[in-house]
């Protein structure tokens, strides 16, 4: 466990789960991996994958400080995925790398890793990230981004990274 804690939050992006016809396992399963990660996950919440929705909430996260906001779902090429074009309507500064390496990892794990056209920005000092919605590519995903993710968040507060 890191000392001074960043904050993190979770959106599970979902139709299903917005309206209580799906269990989110997702959302859950990425706020304990990134309090195990040292991170103090300060805000969690279900909403539909209306880009207006999604928007909004990432606007909500990155206005309150949230040092490291995560997204689960809709980041697919289906008519209701809207994530990704929501995340960009946001973004100040794009980190590409972020979501090129979990393309790139989880190729390795599933090809259909590639399938997912989510990103990585930053708004207001936040690092948004997108992962995909089921919980075995949320774990995969955070545990690709692991070796990164303090660092990065570091990074955007200013503070010295020299290593
Ligand atoms: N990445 C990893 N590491 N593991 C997975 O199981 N699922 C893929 C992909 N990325 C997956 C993954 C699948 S099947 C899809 S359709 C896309 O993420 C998009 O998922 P989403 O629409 O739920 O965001």
């Amino acid at each position: 466990m890191k000392n001074n804690a960043y904050t993190a939050s979770v959106i599970t992006v979902s139709d299903k789960g917005a309206a209580g016809l799906r269990e989110d396992k997702s959302g859950p399963l990425a706020a304990d991996m990134l309090e195990k990660l040292g991170f103090r996950v300060v805000k969690t919440e279900i909403i539909p994958d209306d880009f207006d929705a999604i928007v909004k909430a990432l606007i909500n996260h990155s206005d309150e400080g949230v040092n490291l906001v995560i997204t689960s779902g809709g980041t697919g090429a289906s008519p209701r995925d809207n994530t990704p074009e929501a995340t960009m309507a946001v973004c100040e500064r794009e980190i590409p790398g972020i979501s090129e390496l979990m393309r790139f990892k989880g190729y390795n794990i599933t090809p259909f890793a590639v399938l997912s056209r989510g990103r990585s920005v930053i708004r207001k000092g936040s690092l948004i990230i997108n992962l995909p919605g089921n919980p075995k590519a949320v774990s995969e995903n955070i545990d690709i981004l692991q070796p990164v993710l303090w660092h990065a968040v570091k990074m955007l507060e200013g503070r010295d990274t020299e290593h």
